[in-house]
């Protein structure tokens, strides 16, 4: 049940207390000529391989990985995705390439709607093969905790088989999965024109069953200009909240509506795509204890302008980075990609990178305490790359150099 792995030219740790605010995430808490030992799925020991040799005296007898030329970090975070989803929408994809808006798809009865048609016609089962599909993708770019949303039903029975799916996933599966209920990510066409009463449905209806069930942690919504506006949120969000949710935010994604003030406001634990949050709610994010998480994949693969992750953190933001992967705005969950992106057009460092998709991205599901940086006593999830320095992610552009991953311990990829 113990494994060792010495050696390892950079032990990139990102130990600290989540989440990590503005000037904290410059630190990634490197070790140098590092070691791990885990023991029964957790780390027991976090330091130099020389620290290590003079405490543990048995090494010669113990199975021990040599990490020579591989940098080691910690399994990552992806704490914003919608992986649970039937069809595809590649369609859509080619018709924003020709000039069409994501809005103006979504005004037509495309976009979200699409998917909905194709997620309500969907089995478990087959939700299931492709769910499982997604996340054996994630793993091989060293995700090993990930958030999935519901929010393609937005009907009683999908939206709890889609929860349900990702229960059992993760149940089945190696990665780690933090549910979140996303009943009102758009209005379906039976509720045309009763924003409200489509709330009050989600409220009154599902989300007591949801909660019942044990079926997600989260609550989330879609704030945006012709979607649901900051009243309809804030209402949702504090009945959410009374019925024992922790909350999230979709907000400032095409239009500035103010919703990143409003998550601060409302205690959100996140408040995620924030493209167009505004000088002032960016202010107010550096205040409170709401994670400002960035999407740049979205941004890139609509042709969108990047947050700004940069700005955020001088002003003192905690900032976490996550794929948003779905079937729409942003399919896929590349983080060699996203990486490439926060470095070069969202002007972060590696080293902020890396505690944006770990320690902060676990801060953001909640789960600071467990995962999301290589301490004694949390889950044995690393990731070993197949080059000697981090410096080397960036550089490396949009190439994965992850060797192997280690979840809970045990390698799984
Ligand atoms: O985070 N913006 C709303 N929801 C998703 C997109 C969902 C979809 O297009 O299917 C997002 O980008
Ligand atoms: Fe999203």
């Amino acid at each position: 049940m113990k494994k060792i792995i010495i050696h390892i030219p950079e032990l990139v740790t990102c130990a600290g207390t989540g989440p990590k605010h503005g000037k904290d995430m410059a630190d990634a808490g490197i070790i140098k000529d590092g070691a791990v030992v885990v023991v029964d799925g957790k780390f027991a020991f976090v330091g130099t391989t020389d620290e290590l040799k003079r405490v543990y005296e048995e090494l010669d007898e113990e199975e021990v990985i040599d990490a020579s030329g591989c940098a080691v970090i910690p399994g990552l975070v992806d704490s914003h995705t919608h992986f649970i989803f039937g069809g595809y929408r590649a369609d859509e994809f080619s018709w924003r390439l020709k000039g069409d808006s994501y809005m103006s798809i979504m005004e037509r009865g495309g976009g979200i709607a699409s998917t909905m048609n194709a997620t309500r016609g969907a089995s478990e089962q087959e939700l299931l093969e492709t769910g499982k599909e997604r996340l054996d993708r994630m793993l091989s770019y060293g995700i090993t905790t990930v958030e999935g949303k519901s929010g393609y039903g937005m009907d009683y029975e999908t939206e709890l088989r889609m929860l349900r799916v990702m229960k059992k996933l993760n149940q089945e599966h190696p990665v780690d999965i933090v549910s979140t209920f996303l009943g009102p990510h758009a209005i379906p066409p039976e509720y045309a024109g009763r924003d409200r009463e489509f709330i009050d449905f989600n409220l009154e209806e599902v989300m007591p069953k949801v909660k019942e069930e044990g079926l997600a942690e989260f609550a989330d919504i879609f704030t945006e200009k012709g979607v649901f506006g900051i009243e309809d949120s804030r209402y949702y969000l504090q009945g959410a909240k009374k019925l024992g949710f922790r909350l999230k935010v979709h907000a400032d994604e095409i239009v500035d509506l103010g919703g990143a003030g409003m998550a601060v406001e409302e205690g959100c634990q996140s408040a995620d795509h924030l493209l167009m949050a505004s000088d002032e709610s960016i202010a107010k994010l550096a205040k409170g204890s709401t994670v400002a998480t960035l999407l740049p994949a979205t941004a890139f693969s609509l042709g969108a302008p990047y947050a700004k992750g940069r700005e955020m953190i001088d002003s003192g933001c905690a900032v976490a980075i996550a794929s948003d992967y779905n079937p729409g705005s942003c399919h896929t969950c590349s983080i060699p990609l996203i990486i490439a992106i926060s470095c070069i057009y969202m002007h972060m460092t590696i080293e902020e990178v890396l505690n944006a998709l770990t320690i902060n991205g676990a801060a953001a599901v909640n789960r600071q305490d467990t995962v999301g940086s290589i301490e004694v006593g949390k889950k044995a999830d690393l990731v070993i790359l197949d080059k000697p320095s981090i410096h080397f992610l960036p550089y490396c552009t949009a190439m994965n150099i992850v060797k192997s991953v280690m979840k809970d311990g045990k390698f799984v990829f």
